[in-house]
């Protein structure tokens, strides 16, 4: 195998199903306004997934076009990394589901739990594999099937959170690529955001759905003051290795769950809001997806250029983290 030290990204694509629910839409299930929750979160409005489409096949659609982009055929992959909290089922891993949708070799193909930091981990973990040499080029899939998961009676959490997938293809470059990488958890702070039932703590009963803990279940305004700490960290800790200052980083692309939170974290690194890019008012938090999806329409959009630095950025349950800094 091919002893390579620059791993960069060298295609991405997307897949967000049709159907759009607005705060409007939402207004009529659940005590909440428009005006409430654009203000308290800058979402406006989400994608939700068709009852027969599930993460499998939203990650296989991104994963086939982040294929095309990088002009790449499914047989020159040699490893697939699901980042979902929304699997189509325990097990087979999503991973492998897409192995046969998108007809890959049998090569390696697992998934990772890690929230809304599942892209970033799933970037560091493969990013792993290429520069030792083990394998040449991966995919990375971040996918989510939230609305499964969300209790459409509490307005506390049903406004927040949408479906989509974005995909990233790893490989070999000559120039740049992922400069560097810091991850973290606390498992301490675990109870802040969870799905409660449905493993072996908690297997399915009738008690369990009766309880409507095959739900998500967060505690909003604390996971709010960790997000604000943690992702302004973790940006530092991502950048400092490099010599970066907040003004040498060309974009940041953070997961995506509440404008507020990335104002607050820009003002703590100083950083000027205009540098964070934004679409969760078009997806709201669509967990590992957010960041993956919001990378690829950062380049779509020209937002993105060659040689710029960027930073990607995540919180999520877990708690988990993770930055990467890439020269693109
Ligand atoms: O993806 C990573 C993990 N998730 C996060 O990072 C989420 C982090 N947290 C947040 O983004 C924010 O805490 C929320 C958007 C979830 C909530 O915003 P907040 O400003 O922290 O509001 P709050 O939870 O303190 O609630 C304020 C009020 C409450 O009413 P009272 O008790 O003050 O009368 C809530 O009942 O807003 C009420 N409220 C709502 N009102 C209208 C909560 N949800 C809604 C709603 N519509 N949808």
């Amino acid at each position: 195998m091919c002893e390579t030290a620059k791993v960069g990204i060298i295609g991405l694509g997307k897949y967000l199903p049709k159907k759009i629910l607005t705060n409007k839409d939402l207004e009529k299930i659940v005590d909440t306004t428009d005006e409430w929750i654009v203000t308290r979160t800058g979402i406006r409005q989400r994608r939700i997934a068709r009852e027969d489409e599930a993460t499998s096949d939203m990650a296989a659609e991104a994963a086939k076009k982040a294929l095309a982009d990088a002009k790449l055929k499914p047989e020159d992959i040699d490893l697939i990394i699901v980042a979902t909290i929304t699997p189509d089922m325990f097990f087979p891993a999503t991973a492998c589901l897409v192995q046969e949708k998108i007809g890959a070799r049998q090569i390696p193909a697992f998934d990772i739990s890690v929230a809304c930091s599942g892209f970033i981990y799933g970037l560091a973990i493969a990013k792993q594999f290429i520069s030792s040499g083990v394998y040449k080029r991966a995919l990375v899939i971040a996918a989510e099937k939230l609305s499964s998961i969300t209790d459409w009676s509490d307005r506390s959490t049903c406004v927040l959170f949408g479906d989509g997938a974005g995909a990233a293809v790893l490989g070999p470059v000559e120039r740049g690529g992922i400069l560097s990488i810091y991850l973290g958890a606390d498992g301490k702070q675990g109870d802040l955001i969870k799905l409660p039932a449905g493993g072996s703590r908690i297997p399915a009963t009738a008690k369990s759905i009766e309880g409507k803990l095959h739900f998500i279940k967060m505690n909003g305004s604390e996971l709010f003051k960790h997000a604000v700490r943690i992702m302004a960290d973790a940006a530092l800790e991502a950048t400092r290795p490099l010599g970066l200052k907040a003004e040498d980083v060309h974009l940041v692309i953070p997961h995506q769950a509440n404008v507020r939170i990335l104002n607050a974290a820009a003002k703590r690194i100083g950083l000027s809001e205009d540098k964070i890019y934004l679409n969760l008012e078009k997806y709201g938090n669509m967990s590992a997806a957010s960041s993956a999806v919001a990378l690829v329409e950062a380049v779509e959009e020209g937002r993105i250029r060659k040689g710029d630095k960027i930073l990607l950025d995540a919180f999520g349950g877990g708690l988990t983290w993770g930055a990467i800094v890439i020269e693109w």
